[in-house]
């Protein structure tokens, strides 16, 4: 399909799911009529930025169609939205659907409905089909837009609704998003992944890679930027391989360059660059634009070039540090942050020093630490796995190691004045205001909810480990 049949595809689909949306409009003006009040929904996030930003999506969604959003799981529809990164998360969501059983004893008219990556493995899907019976519809990450549509047929049906679809080379975008902050939003610019790192399902489950066209971000972009939005976080697998496929290719930094240029954003973030695409003109994008953020999140993985190639990420120990110090070199100021898989098969005593001697020399500001999970039809899952206790031990070790190099670096800037985007009012303390620096750290200082969503200079005057407390100047 070329870049315009895909337009008009995902224009096709939108107009059909407006009218959906109406039919849904007047099934809950009348049920709120029969029950005499309005109707709540709640949707769950597990996972990743990319199934937070779908759940804004979904809760979009619920309000054009007039639910009342909460938090609150005893609502009258609940979605999960989940992940299947590693085995725990599915184990959770089983847990988790248990008490929404109960909760549907209560009320025997509430609605439950199940998405995101877990819903695209059919095993999952078929032990839903059989054992959670009571759960209403279940959708994939490819129809995530087409809620109004799956829950219409829910409602006309009366009985369970399986929607999974295997993948689409339409991007339905264009439907409203209940944004979590008015001030920042996720923004995806590509779908999928195609690196197929041998631990993991993603590829599997979210499918090839798929980039957005520069016009439709820029212009979701302005959107955002005339709604309020000041900071924007791009969004895919592989950020930097955005563009490659389209059928005029495009570059991510140059796709950076003209979100730059947008007034009124004052911010970009990206999540997550691929080490083996982080190019020269990334890093020289990177230390001359004023709004992209100070911060990489570079995932290493494992610091073993042995472990590396059996994990197909196309980077060794040396090009991986060497990366790290042409960043630095450029954006002194940086900080660089990482995700590191502990206990992949085969891992030896000596490959797991590597990773330590990396996160030592790399100096990460902080480091998401997961001891490996062993995923069903992946190829390390028929590779030979590393016992439980000895991945344990050495997860543990790591974990020391991280915590002594982050209190290290994160201490740095103390004295420093810096820009801080206010988020929140502090969630402990009502006197005082949570807000980011650009290099991604908390601050939390004295003030009130008028400076919410505003970039105000606030001085670091101390050093907490992972977040500073500092006074507004
Ligand atoms: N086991 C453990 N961690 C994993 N990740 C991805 N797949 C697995 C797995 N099978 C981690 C990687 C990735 C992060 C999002 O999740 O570190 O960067
Ligand atoms: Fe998974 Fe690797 Fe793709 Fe990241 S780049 S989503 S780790 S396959």
């Amino acid at each position: 399909m070329s870049d315009l049949e895909i337009k008009n595809e995902s224009s096709r689909l939108l107009d059909k799911q407006r009218r959906y949306l109406e039919l849904d409009r007047r099934w809950l003006r009348e049920e709120e009529k029969r029950r005499g009040r309005r109707l709540t929904s709640c949707v769950v996030t597990f996972g990743c930025q990319m199934n937070a930003r779908d759940s804004e999506k979904l809760r979009g969604i619920l309000e054009e169609i007039g639910f009342v959003n909460t938090d609150d799981e005893h609502a009258d529809l609940v979605i999960y939205n989940t992940c299947t990164v590693r085995e725990n998360a599915n184990t959770r969501v089983y847990g988790r659907l248990g008490h929404l059983h109960n909760y549907k004893d209560h009320n025997p008219d509430m609605l439950i409905g199940i998405c995101g990556c877990m819903m695209q493995e059919p095993e999952i899907v078929q032990t839903i089909r059989e054992k959670f019976r009571f759960v209403d519809f279940v959708f994939g990450t490819y129809n995530v837009f087409a809620l109004a549509e799956i829950l219409y047929s829910r409602l006309e049906s009366g009985s369970q609704i399986i929607d999974i679809w295997d993948h689409t080379k339409a991007i339905v975008e264009d439907l409203p998003a209940d944004r979590k902050y008015r001030f920042k939003s996720g923004v995806n610019i590509t779908y999928g992944c195609d690196n197929f790192c041998t631990y993991c399902i993603v590829p599997y489950v979210r499918g090839r890679e798929k980039s957005r066209t520069p016009e439709d971000i820029v212009q979701e972009c302005c959107r955002l930027a005339s709604d309020g939005v000041r900071e924007v976080m791009l969004l895919g697998q592989n950020v930097n391989s955005y563009g490659r496929g389209l059928d005029e290719p495009v570059t991510f930094p140059q796709l950076l360059t003209q979100i730059e240029k947008i007034p009124g954003i004052d911010r970009i973030r990206f999540m997550t660059p691929h080490p083996k695409d982080f190019s020269d003109e990334l890093i020289d994008v990177m230390s001359r634009s004023k709004k992209i953020c100070n911060h990489v999140h570079l995932p290493l993985q494992s610091g073993s070039s042995r472990i590396l190639r059996n994990m197909n990420r196309h980077y060794t120990k040396e090009s991986y540090l060497d990366l790290v110090s042409r960043i630095r070199e450029r954006m002194p100021d940086v900080s660089i942050t990482t995700d590191i898989i502990v206990g992949f098969p085969g891992e030896t005593e000596e490959d797991f020093l590597d990773t330590l001697d990396v996160v030592r020399k790399a100096r990460f500001d902080s480091a998401f630490t997961f001891l490996y999970s062993k995923r069903h039809g992946t190829p390390a899952a028929d590779m030979e796995q590393v016992p439980d206790a000895v991945a344990k031990e050495r997860f543990d070790r790591l974990l020391k190691v991280v915590d002594e190099t982050a209190a290290k670096e994160n201490s740095r800037y103390v004295g420093r004045t810096e820009p801080v985007l206010v988020e929140q009012v502090n969630e402990h303390d009502p006197s005082l205001v949570t807000g980011r620096m650009t290099n991604n750290l908390l601050v939390h200082f004295p003030g009130d909810a008028s400076l919410v969503g505003e970039i105000v200079p606030v001085k670091l005057v101390s050093s907490k480990g992972f977040y500073y407390l500092g006074e507004k100047v």
